[in-house]
């Protein structure tokens, strides 16, 4: 099972940020779980507890070939017996298809491939509604696990942090992360998002899944304060990179032993070293939420023919 003490909060010690009396924690989420790692297991866990106490057989999810969040799916449905089923968005299972994708058979989930049109009609209630009906017994989560039930479940993620920190960093896909975060934060603490998306409203989403949660106008406003978005910091965009970023992600493992992913938290720590570089930040203390993303990084490897993390 997994076991939420093994998310250490971590000292990391860089040398240009103690010069200037910053102290710089990681919340090591990419430790809970070799596949629900990071922010996935966050955002599934009440999906989860939710199919069992409804007696549902499994999850139903969507997702691209490369997702996290399917792979974590079918890695949780497996862990607690359940069944599990993947849209995926505009790909075939061949013998080319990528390692995700045959894990996720491999773990017992059931692929449907659909075409990308099909798949933008992933978030329309009849569509879904057409999809439960001929598969009843499953707890649909929508993709990314971006619902009411993955929110809190990344409300717990600060619960953890004992440390008075004045400035939370974390990457944005969906955004359920951050809005779950920012349900726990306190009154002074500032929320910094970097979205992995190129023209991502992140205040907008922000806005719209609180709004799903039930919580008032008035506080999602007053919440919405905390947050600051760093959204120059895409690399072109979702799953695009560059070479200053692989560069970047290999200098910092070299320098602190921590893996970073180039999709998400290698985004995020660029974006968040070059934030703290102004005077402001100076004897602050930070805390960068580490949401893993480190199972599609050997496939980044092998198309890019750079090593990220060599001892
Ligand atoms: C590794 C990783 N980090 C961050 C995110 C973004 O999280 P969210 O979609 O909750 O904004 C994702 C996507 O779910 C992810 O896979």
């Amino acid at each position: 099972m997994i076991d939420i003490r093994k998310s250490l909060l971590q000292e990391i010690n860089l040398k240009h940020l103690i010069a200037r009396d910053i102290k710089l924690y990681i919340k090591r989420d990419d430790l809970l779980h070799s596949e629900i790692s990071g922010n996935k297991w966050r955002k599934l866990k009440y999906n989860v507890e939710l199919c069992l106490v409804k007696k549902k057989n499994g999850l139903l999810t969507f997702g691209g070939a490369y997702s996290n969040h399917l792979l974590a799916t079918a890695a949780a449905c497996n862990l607690f017996g359940l069944k599990s089923i993947g849209i995926v968005r505009g790909e075939e299972l061949n013998e080319n298809s990528n390692s995700t994708l045959f894990r996720c058979q491999e773990l017992g989930m059931e692929l449907v491939f659909v075409s990308r049109a099909e798949y933008q009609l992933k978030n329309e209630k009849e569509y879904q509604d057409e999809i439960l009906a001929n598969n009843p017994s499953f707890q649909l989560v929508p993709e990314g696990g971006a619902n009411y039930y993955g929110v809190i479940g990344c409300q717990e993620i600060m619960k953890e942090v004992p440390n008075e920190v004045d400035h939370i960093f974390v990457s944005q896909g969906t955004a359920t992360t951050s809005c779950g975060v920012l349900l726990s934060l306190k009154e002074k603490q500032k929320l910094h998002v970097v979205p992995a998306l190129k023209g991502f409203d992140s205040i907008g989403e922000v806005n719209g899944l609180l709004s799903r949660t039930g919580i008032d106008k008035g506080l999602t406003d007053s919440l919405i304060k905390q947050i600051v978005v760093h959204d120059g910091c895409h690399f072109g965009g979702y799953g695009k990179y560059t070479n200053e970023l692989l560069t970047f992600i290999q200098d910092f493992f070299q320098e602190t032993k921590l893996k970073l992913d180039p999709i998400y938290t290698g985004k995020t720590m660029f974006g968040m070293l070059k934030e703290l570089e102004k005077d402001c930040y100076n004897g602050q203390s930070i805390l960068f939420i580490h949401t893993g993303g480190l199972q599609g990084v050997e496939g980044i490897e092998k198309k890019s023919g750079i090593k990220l993390f060599e001892d």
